[in-house]
């Protein structure tokens, strides 16, 4: 059991700073997935609280005492890598015991041990082999099964399934979200693809040169991107994003966008003057075909089948892309009418951040 608290922290290599000053906190028994572009600090972080790299300032806290100046032995945390680290001229079995020998555990507490992370794992017909003999989803179960053995307070995950082929992948997804319900463990888990951040953790961490851009359930960062990196960020498709200017007339407020469609809006309230360039958000999977003064005009289609994905564009000659169900019938050279519909449209103001965010958009966006 352990919450995690970060407060303040930061890191710079030589004097070039990468973390710059990361406020988090990690409740107890919750799986925290820290997402972002490659190089956004995601590892460092990750190996600031495992202990692999000092922090340059600031404090780390597991379940309320400090441990940043800690070894990593005596954090209780136990890491696991996309680079296994298994010991090649071990097997299975000594590979998962080592560390527990190390600490001069009983030999009937290693085994027990060891018994208990073989079966969790299903990789008891394994324990004989050495780490060459094993695939690459069974050589992650084994690294997964030495951080199981540790008993730790908490997980430490970075991105361990990047190795593995796509089919792979989301199996190995689906038995980490089970062995987190079984653990009931505090796990932090680092990846750079939003759909590992989407269908696997209680709360997102987005990460963006070394800095929050938000942090949320995978639900509250779709429904409400706090700024532009996290809407252009989650959600694939990405969003479209068509630039505009606030149209005050009274109280009736209505975005203007630069292809000349008037977008009014009944129940936003926004604080930007009358002129204030604006940039209006609108998922793919939000954009219907239907009556609307709103025209794209089609480049392409991609049908996969379940849904249609029609690239577009619009008459300022900027892309738009809609998600349509099933197979669609739009083709290259048509022109099509979109209904923006208010409930799902994001606002955004000069600076990038989200204004006149939608009260009540549960109602909208929950079956
Ligand atoms: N040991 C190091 N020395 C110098 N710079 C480093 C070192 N480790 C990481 N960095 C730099 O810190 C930044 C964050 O890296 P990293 O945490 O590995 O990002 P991510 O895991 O999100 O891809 C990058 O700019 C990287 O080049
Ligand atoms: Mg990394």
């Amino acid at each position: 059991m352990a919450e995690i608290e970060l407060k303040s922290v930061r890191k710079a290599f030589q004097s070039f700073e990468v973390i710059h000053g990361i406020d988090l906190s990690i409740v107890d028994g919750s799986f925290t997935v820290f997402v972002g572009p490659s190089g956004c600090g995601k590892s460092t972080l990750l190996r600031m609280m495992a202990g692999l790299e000092e922090v340059t300032s600031g404090e780390i806290r597991i379940d309320g005492a400090r441990c940043d100046h800690l070894l990593p032995s005596a954090r209780g945390m136990a890491m696991v890598f996309q680079s296994y680290a298994l010991y090649p001229h071990m097997s299975v079995e000594q590979n998962l015991k080592f560390g527990l020998e190390n600490q001069k555990l009983p030999k009937q507490e290693v085994a027990a041990r060891v018994a208990k992370a073989a079966s969790i794992l299903q990789i008891e017909h394994l324990l004989a082999r050495r780490p060459s003999q094993l695939s690459g989803g069974q050589s992650q179960r084994v690294a997964i099964g030495r951080a199981i053995v540790k008993e730790p307070k908490a997980f430490l995950f970075d991105e361990p399934l990047s190795n593995l082929d796509a089919e792979l992948r989301i199996k190995m997804r689906g038995e980490l979200i089970s062995l987190h319900k079984r653990l009931g463990s505090t796990m932090v888990y680092v990846t750079h693809d939003q759909v590992e951040a989407m269908t696997m953790a209680d709360q997102i961490v987005v990460l963006n040169e070394g800095r929050i851009e938000q942090v949320g359930s995978p639900i509250e960062l779709y429904a409400q991107p706090a700024n532009l990196f996290v809407a252009r960020f989650l959600g694939a498709p990405p969003m479209n994003l068509l630039k505009g200017k606030v149209v005050r007339s009274g109280n009736q407020i209505t975005i203007m966008l630069d292809d000349g469609t008037p977008v009014p809006l009944r129940d936003r309230m926004i604080d930007l003057s009358d002129g204030a360039p604006i940039t209006l958000g609108i998922r793919p999977e939000h954009a219907e075909i239907g009556e609307s003064a709103f025209k794209v005009g089609v480049n392409g289609t991609e049908i996969l089948g379940a849904e249609t994905i029609i690239h577009a564009e619009m008459g300022t000659g900027y892309p738009f892309t809609i998600a349509q169900r099933g197979i669609s019938r739009a083709k290259a050279g048509d022109v099509i009418p979109v209904a923006i519909r208010e409930p799902f449209v994001h606002l955004f103001d000069e600076s990038g951040w989200v204004v006149g965010a939608s009260s009540d958009w549960r109602s909208a966006y929950m079956n």
